[in-house]
C-alpha cells in the first residue's frame, strides 16, 4: 500500500505562504524565516480573530524579538514583546506602548487570508 503526499501548495503571484491558516491557533505567535534573499524573518500573531503579521525586527535596536522559537508574546498573551529589553507592541497594530522605543511601532505586513492560508507580499521584510 502506498501513501500519497499531499498536494506541494504554490503561492498567488507576487505573495507568499506563511502557513495554513489553522497552523495559527487564536492566541498563539509564530515566526518565519526571512523571503529569498533576506535576512530579516516575520512572525504572525492570531488574536480576536484576526491575523497579524510583522516584521521580526524591533524598532529599538533592528533585533529579532523572539527569545525562543515562535516566542514573540507576554505570558498572559496581552502584548508582543521584544526579548532583549523588554518593549511591549499591541497586537492590533504594533505600536511601541512600554520600553525604550515608545511611540514607534513594529513594521506591518499586509495579510491576505485566502484558501485557507495566510498570505503575505513575497517582498515582506526585504
Ligand atoms: S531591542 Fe527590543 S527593546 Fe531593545
Amino acid at each position: 500500500m502506498s501513501e500519497t503526499a499531499p498536494p506541494a501548495l504554490s503561492s498567488p503571484p507576487g505573495l507568499r505562504i506563511l502557513c495554513r491558516e489553522t497552523e495559527l491557533a487564536e492566541g498563539a505567535s509564530r515566526g518565519f524565516p526571512p523571503a529569498p534573499g533576506g535576512f530579516t524573518g516575520l512572525f504572525a500573531v492570531r488574536k480576536d480573530g484576526h491575523v497579524h503579521v510583522y516584521v521580526n525586527a524591533c524598532p529599538h535596536i533592528g533585533v529579532a524579538l523572539d527569545w525562543t522559537p515562535d516566542r514573540f508574546l507576554t505570558a498572559d498573551g496581552a502584548h508582543i514583546v521584544c526579548s532583549t529589553h523588554g518593549a511591549l507592541f499591541s497586537i492590533a497594530d504594533g505600536a511601541c506602548i512600554r520600553g525604550p522605543c515608545r511611540g514607534d511601532a513594529l513594521e506591518a505586513v499586509a495579510v491576505t487570508l485566502a484558501d485557507g492560508m495566510v498570505l503575505v507580499p513575497e517582498d515582506a521584510g526585504l
